[in-house]
C-alpha cells in the first residue's frame, strides 16, 4: 500500500488509543467526584475510541500495510470542574474531526480511492461526536454547577449504553 497513507493511518491508529486513554482517564476523574453516570458515559467512549483503533488496525492489515504502534502520551487526570472536562472533550473532538479531514485531503491527493470510501464513515462519526460533546457542554452551563442539575445531567448520561458500529471488527 502507498506509504504515505500506510504511515498517516498508523498515526491515526495511535490518535484513536489516545483517545480511548483520555476517555478512560476522566472516567476515574468523574468516579472520584461520585458522578458515576459521567464515569459511565466516559467508560463507553473509551470503548468507542478502541472501536476506531481497530477499525483503522484491521483496514491496514486487509489493505497489505504494516500496522506499527508507538508510545501514547499520558492524558491529564484533573480537570477544574464537569464543565471544563466536557469542554476538554470538545475541544478534543473538533482536532480529531481535523486530523479525520487532513487523511481525507491525503487520500483525494494520493488518488487512494478505498482509503477515502472508508475513511467517510469517520468523516460522519466525527459530526455525531462534536455535537454530543457539545449537547452536555450546553447543559452543564445552563445548571452553571448547582448541585441538583448536575444530578440530573449525571443520571442521564449514566443511561449511555455500548453499541459498536456495524463496520467495526470485534475486538477480541
Ligand atoms: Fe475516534 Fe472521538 O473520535
Amino acid at each position: 500500500m502507498n506509504k504515505t497513507i500506510e504511515e498517516a493511518l498508523n498515526k491515526q491508529i495511535n490518535a484513536e488509543l489516545y483517545s480511548s486513554y483520555l476517555y478512560y482517564s476522566m472516567s476515574a476523574y468523574f468516579h472520584s467526584l461520585n458522578l458515576e453516570g459521567m464515569a459511565t458515559w466516559m467508560k463507553v467512549q473509551t470503548a468507542e475510541e478502541m472501536t476506531h483503533a481497530a477499525m483503522f488496525n484491521d483496514y491496514l492489515l486487509e489493505r497489505g500495510g504494516k500496522v506499527k504502534m508507538t508510545a501514547i502520551d499520558a492524558p491529564e487526570t484533573e480537570w477544574a470542574s464537569p464543565l471544563a472536562a466536557f469542554e476538554a472533550i470538545y475541544e478534543h473532538e473538533q482536532k480529531v474531526t481535523g486530523l479525520i479531514n487532513h487523511l481525507v485531503d491525503l487520500a483525494i491527493k494520493e488518488s487512494d480511492h478505498a482509503t477515502n470510501a472508508f475513511l467517510q464513515w469517520f468523516v460522519s462519526e466525527q459530526v455525531e461526536e462534536e455535537a454530543s460533546a457539545d449537547g452536555i457542554v450546553q447543559k452543564l452551563k445552563l445548571v452553571a454547577g448547582h448541585g441538583s442539575g448536575l444530578f440530573m445531567i449525571d443520571q442521564q448520561l449514566a443511561t449511555r449504553t455500548y453499541t459498536a458500529p456495524p463496520n467495526a471488527p470485534s475486538i477480541p
